[in-house]
């Protein structure tokens, strides 16, 4: 049985999340709705509960969570060093979509770390987040709350596709506004690295921050730059995102960046090249193609292509708007809601469109990259 409640994210109060925090104390599971994604909550230092936590979603024990907290005097007992690079981070970006990789105290179980010596740390800035944080008075582990391998949920529906009857609660805050997890950093070094791009962008560490560096990035310059043939740009892509493109391959700094993420039931195949090849490509496709297919492409694009569309309803192309090229943060906010929407279609290839790595881009790419299972889309 779960549990759920509604609350109006921005007009709530306190004692709307009572039940919900205590359950959280009691080492319950309850998921609820954070900027980014909804999250999966449960007592970060109940070692049951987080196993809950893995058991709920499927996922693998391998892959450390993030502990989420509201204030800063939270922090203190979680980490065993508060570099000033965090402190001036955490001062600029929090709270708000940024995970910290910190030196781990001893009060942080190996569950929740997957026995690193290094713990993730986050604070959001959703405010039933950290109302719930607050009132549970534990800082919360949570993982996005979706079966493993599912998009992410951005809203209420898609945590109770997922987890239905799996978890004790449900708050629903409404959509995320994001729409795409955190920025992982580690400021465990000398500079600050990139192993997750999100919301907060290498560009926007980079006014503050020397030498931000992005895990798996110089080999994307690298593969883009040197690519000797059509044949390997399936490979080159792949690389581009820091996942383990082959099994030899070195281990993924972020041990969750090595797993299958975001896969709708349909393959994905990403769009390459400019805005103008990628429309032209689409045209061709619709031309010829014969199967029911999923189009996830930008306001722009379908302007361009609308009138190749059969105009009858039931046609055999679901469109999914992802937002516009103007605006690539309107594009990443509804990502995981547009994939996660083929999967009630009988679509059997979903085309996704292509997106300029910059600013949000990056991060766009990166989930769109793995959601596609690095495949490239050719006639
Ligand atoms: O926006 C978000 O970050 C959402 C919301 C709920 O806060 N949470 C989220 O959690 O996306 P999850 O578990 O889906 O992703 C956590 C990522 C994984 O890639 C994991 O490998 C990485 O953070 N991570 C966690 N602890 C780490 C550590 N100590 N060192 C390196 N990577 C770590
Ligand atoms: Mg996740």
């Amino acid at each position: 049985e779960t549990k759920i409640w509604r609350v109006a994210p921005h007009n709530f109060s306190i004692d709307e999340l009572q039940e919900a925090a205590q359950l959280i104390r009691e080492g319950k599971l309850v998921a609820f709705p954070t900027e980014t994604v909804y999250g999966l909550g449960a007592n970060a230092l109940d070692v049951q509960a987080v196993q809950g936590i893995f058991r709920a979603k499927g996922r693998p024990s391998d892959n450390p969570l993030i502990v989420h907290i509201a204030s800063l005097d939270e922090l203190t007992p979680l980490v065993s060093d508060f570099p000033p690079m965090a402190q001036k981070m955490a001062k600029l970006f929090w709270p708000g979509p940024l995970t910290m990789i910190l030196p781990a105290s001893n009060q942080v179980p190996a569950e929740v770390t997957a026995g690193l010596s290094t713990v993730a740390i986050r604070m959001p800035s959703h405010p039933v987040a950290r109302e719930l944080i607050r009132s549970a008075q534990v800082p919360i582990a949570a993982p996005s709350a979706n079966r493993s391998g599912k998009p992410s949920p951005t809203t209420a529906g898609h945590v109770r596709q997922d987890l239905w009857g799996r978890v004790d609660g449900l708050v629903d805050g409404g959509e995320c506004t994001v729409g795409l997890e955190s920025t992982v950093v580690d400021v465990t070094g000398d500079h600050p690295v990139i192993l997750r791009p999100g919301g907060i962008t290498r560009e926007m560490l980079s006014i503050h921050f020397e030498g931000v560096e992005v895990d798996g990035e110089p080999s994307v310059t690298k593969a883009i730059s040197e690519r000797p043939s059509e044949a390997t740009t399936e490979h080159c892509l792949l690389e581009t995102n820091g996942e383990a493109a082959s099994p030899d391959s070195s281990a993924p700094r972020s041990p969750g960046m090595k797993y299958a993420h975001y896969a709708p039931k349909a393959p994905v195949y990403l769009l390459t090249g400019s805005w103008k090849e990628q429309v032209q490509a689409i045209t061709v496709l619709l031309e010829k193609e014969t199967d029911p297919l999923g189009l996830l492409i930008s306001a722009e694009t379908y302007e361009h292509i609308k009138h190749l569309l059969p105009q009858e309803c039931g046609s055999k192309y679901q469109v999914r708007l992802a937002g516009s090229r103007e605006d690539l943060r309107s594009v990443a906010y509804r990502l995981f809601g547009s994939l996660r929407s083929f999967d009630e279609t009988p679509v059997t290839a979903i085309i996704a469109e292509s997106y300029p790595r910059e600013g949000i881009g990056m991060a766009l790419m990166n989930r769109l990259t793995k959601a596609a299972g690095g495949r490239i889309w050719r006639e």
